[in-house]
């Protein structure tokens, strides 16, 4: 009896060391096809630099275009044109949500709209307005995803301190996209800087991972607390976008079923670049034209909007 029952002990506690033990590489084999499917692989690194270049080049001779007399259509077309120049395409036309497809080349989001604006004939640029230029694009399979938001001549003090704190909010927010750093650390800090300052951080819409589609996982918001989050890790390709209101975080969204306007009609900023996520220093993959290194760029930025934050290298 006595045998019998030590047998069958032993029978359950192999059972459940087998169990354990498959359990454990089912969960560790899971984990390596998911960090293959969000971590970049070489190749697709230097294919994602280049989708980041050019649509950094797009950004620049949009936003050097920009007057006033100018229609939002006029600067959508100009866009479309520079990419078929350049043998790419807009990663926004097309871009389906829903039933709904996104119907211009270009996202451009004038004063009160806050993002994913349609350039339209109609909306003529004014002395002292702000729009802000998001250029998505596609090119060798990959997507490069950035964004300014810039004075239409000249505008009034507390809107040029808007532009000045919101683009300042993602270059403090975006050193941390750094390896095993987590996203609620670039979030904070994004958050702390845009409300200190005395504007509101846009919860509605957030950051996001990038690669072959536009939107991939995780999210990146411009809030949350440091150390929660999802994890960063080697080789992911993220963006990183603040939107910030200028009183009201409240977002309400326009008959075109696309633009998101700001509720007390204020204006709003909105800056982005794509990321690839090292060890020791985050790489800015949407360099402007002129710029060759990511970190002599980030650092030129880091000097240019007189932050004080050291770079680990
Ligand atoms: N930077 C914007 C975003 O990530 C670009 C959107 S393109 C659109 O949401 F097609 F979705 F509008
Ligand atoms: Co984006």
């Amino acid at each position: 009896m006595r045998v019998v029952k030590s047998l069958a002990f032993l029978k359950l506690t192999l059972f459940h060391s087998f169990k354990n033990s498959f359990f454990r590489l089912l969960k560790t084999w899971a984990c390596k096809c998911l960090e293959r499917v969000i971590c970049k692989t070489f190749k697709d690194k230097e294919r994602i630099r280049a989708a980041g270049r050019s649509s950094a080049a797009v950004l620049d001779r949009l936003c050097a275009m920009v007057e006033p007399g100018l229609s939002t259509w006029e600067i959508d077309e100009a866009g479309g044109e520079f990419m078929k120049d350049m043998g790419i395409k807009s990663a926004c036309k097309g871009y389906r949500s829903g039933y709904r497809v996104f119907p211009s080349y270009t996202c451009l989001s004038v004063n009160d709209e806050i993002v994913h604006g349609i350039g339209v004939k109609e909306r003529i640029l004014k002395e002292g307005d702000v729009i802000s230029v998001d250029v998505c694009i596609r090119e060798d399979g990959f997507v490069g995803d950035n964004c300014r938001t810039v004075p239409v001549g000249q505008v009034s003090p507390e809107v040029a301190r808007l532009l000045r704190v919101t683009e300042e909010s993602l270059y403090i927010g975006l050193v941390h996209a750094l390896h095993k750093k987590r996203v609620g650390d670039i979030g904070n800090a994004v958050q702390r800087h845009v409300e200190n300052e005395g504007f509101a951080i846009i919860t509605n819409f957030v950051g996001h991972g990038v690669g072959r589609t536009l939107h991939e996982d995780p999210q990146i918001p411009n809030y949350g607390k440091p150390g929660a989050g999802a994890q960063l890790r080697k080789g992911m390709a993220i963006c990183v976008e603040p939107m910030v209101n200028t009183k009201s975080p409240r977002v309400r969204m326009a008959k075109d079923g696309w633009t998101a306007l700001a509720e007390d009609q204020l204006p709003s900023a909105h800056f982005e670049h794509t990321m690839l996520v090292d060890e020791g220093i985050p790489e800015i993959v949407t360099l402007p034209p002129g710029y060759h290194h990511a970190t002599k760029f980030l650092k030129t930025k880091l000097e240019q909007l007189s932050l004080p934050i050291e770079l680990d290298c």
